[in-house]
């Protein structure tokens, strides 16, 4: 099959656009490069550097097709950068999709993947949460991905589109033969920050938050590896002949953050210094899913379940590449 894959440079894409090329299909990669890295595309991937906001270069590369599906990563995704600049979020996101999914309109590309977000969801409960749970985006940012839910919604109502969304909870880890890894600029997410505090290349570690209604005070996040993200977009594919789904991705087990500065602990072997700070305005107290539906219908089942082999794969990663993918 021939997968057009946006954002494929970026961390969740650029793995699912390596399992994609392992599992035979081809690959063109579209990436502004604002937030992904050149040396993150896999070998034998075609790529276009290209911004979705410039729709006569997009719609001239799908209009070359054809095409079997395009999977779409490109995003603005940092939580609490949405609260600081809401418009930005709403507008880059919403912008860049629609007009992406227009083009696969226009162009008759029969299948969309679609990277969502647990941020969708605003939990304070201990309920773990299923894709029938309230939406209710405790930041622009999860609405921003709401907002693109439902114009996939109308672009298969209208016009035939079929789609699957992908909630992702906290993905996390790195390819297991270290060719791929999580860089961000700069990094914000929690196990690659707190990694480098252990190993010393940062001050200490900044914990947000110790009032959340959750046991320790902490928020609560289901981590799930980004290879077994990776194969639930290869189940999901196959699965979009049959009819559009929506699907959380998790492993449907929480871990608050102080659980996850022990298991940084105890992975590197050395002591993490941190302190606490105040909340970080959009955090929700726990996302957790109750990941049944996946698991049923496509027979997904993750293969990392002990947050110490994600953690792992993670920390041999960023020991290999102490400055992430600069200079690669
Ligand atoms: N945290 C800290 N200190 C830091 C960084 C993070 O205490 O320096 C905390 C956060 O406040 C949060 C937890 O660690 O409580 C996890 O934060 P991350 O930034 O690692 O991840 P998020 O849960 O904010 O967000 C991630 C993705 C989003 C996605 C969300 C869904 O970045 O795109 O998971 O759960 F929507």
């Amino acid at each position: 099959m021939r997968y057009l894959v946006t954002g494929g440079a970026g961390f969740v894409g650029s793995h699912v656009a390596l399992a994609l090329i392992e599992h035979g299909h081809h690959v063109t990669i579209l990436d502004n490069l604002s937030t992904g890295h050149r040396a993150a595309i896999p070998t034998g991937a075609q790529f276009h550097e290209v911004d979705l906001l410039d729709t006569n270069r997009l719609n001239t590369i799908l209009a070359n097709g054809p095409w079997d599906g395009v999977l779409h990563f490109a995003a603005l995704s940092l939580v609490g950068a949405s609260m600081a600049t809401p418009y930005h979020y709403l507008r880059q996101n919403m912008l860049t999709s629609l007009n992406l999914i227009e083009g696969c309109v226009r162009y008759n590309v029969p299948r969309f993947l679609f990277s969502s977000t647990a941020a969708l969801f605003n939990n304070q409960g201990n309920t773990p949460l299923s894709e029938d749970s309230p939406i209710n985006p405790g930041s622009p940012y999860g609405e921003s991905k709401f907002l693109i839910e439902r114009a996939l919604n109308w672009a298969e109502r209208i016009h035939g589109l079929r789609y699957g969304c992908l909630r992702y909870f906290n993905a996390a880890g790195a390819d297991a033969k270290g060719r791929l890894g999580e860089d961000h600029q700069p990094e914000t997410h929690l196990i690659p920050l707190a990694l480098d505090s252990a190993l010393g290349r940062r001050p200490p570690l900044k914990l947000f938050g110790n009032d959340y209604p959750t046991p320790d005070g902490t928020c609560i996040r289901d981590y799930v590896h980004v290879s077994d993200l990776a194969e639930a977009h290869i189940l999901t594919l196959n699965r979009l002949d049959t009819g559009s789904v929506t699907y959380n991705l998790g492993t449907g087990q929480g871990f608050s953050n102080l659980n996850i500065l022990k298991a940084i602990e105890t992975v590197t072997g050395r002591e993490l210094p941190w302190d606490w700070a105040p909340r970080r305005e959009g955090d929700p107290a726990i996302l957790v899913t109750d990941p049944t539906r996946i698991r049923t219908e496509l027979g997904w089942q993750p293969r990392y379940t002990k947050i110490e082999d994600i953690i792992e794969t993670a920390f041999r990663w960023r020991l290999a590449h102490p400055n992430g993918y600069r200079g690669l």
